[in-house]
């Protein structure tokens, strides 16, 4: 009998003719074949996003020789001392040294935007920021909005007002870059805002409601 994998009824198979039978069979095993082999990929890329694909911060495989280094970066008007990695990125440093776990990881690899603080005014991925390169700019994440009475930023409002988070994993990166554009353009047209957040991406398809927060906001802040 044929190896149900490498034999393609009807392909080319030379003198072979394929029953119904074995038709269904063979059709029935690549399935299962190509399940398995998608399940095993998922599988693997699971295991190298837990066990190693986060580079630049990890406390138990550092790379060899490397050295946490003391330094001081001012987050969000605060000055925070910290030992940082040589390979470290700012994203790792906020969210598992500094605990600010409102900056979102998503890809690691500057292709979401989950990860955007901004940084001397400029909305940037965390993810693609090295900790030792940030020297004493200024860094905002999403916890620097609070009020003094802990009170809603008036972005975070209209964000709210329009409904705009459904999952709410790209919320407060998406809100970050929502900041960045109204600092430097406080009327922003609807394109201008859609161009302004175009490195945030939205698994969840909310985009008119997040430009509907930004064009609120423009409004309120
Ligand atoms: S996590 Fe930084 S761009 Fe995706
Ligand atoms: S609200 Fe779910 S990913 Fe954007």
């Amino acid at each position: 009998m044929k190896d149900p994998i490498t034999f393609y009824p009807g392909g080319d198979t030379g003198s072979e003719i394929a029953t119904e039978s074995t038709m269904l069979t063979s059709k029935a095993s690549r399935r299962a074949f190509i399940k398995g082999v998608i399940a095993s990929g998922a599988v693997a890329g699971s295991a190298s996003f837990l066990f190693g694909g986060l580079g630049g911060c990890t406390p138990d495989r550092p790379a060899a020789g490397a050295v946490e280094r003391l330094i001081s970066l001012n987050i969000n008007g605060k000055v925070r001392r910290v030992d940082v990695l040589p390979n470290e990125t700012l994203a790792m440093t906020l969210r598992y040294k500094l605990g600010l776990t409102g900056t979102k990881l998503g890809c690691d690899r500057g292709e979401c935007g989950a990860c955007t603080v901004v940084i001397d005014g400029v909305a940037s991925y965390s993810c693609s920021t090295l900790t030792h390169m940030v020297g004493n700019r200024n860094v905002r994440t999403i916890e620097g909005l609070e009020g003094p009475n802990g009170d809603l930023h008036p972005i975070q409002q209209a964000f709210i007002d329009e409904l705009g988070p459904q999952c709410g994993f790209c919320t407060p990166a998406q809100i970050m870059s929502t900041v960045a554009l109204l600092e430097a353009n406080p009327n922003p047209t609807r394109d201008e805002a859609r161009h302004a957040l175009s490195g945030n991406l939205c698994r969840c398809g909310a985009y008119d409601h997040y430009l509907n927060s930004v064009m609120r906001a423009a409004g309120s802040v």
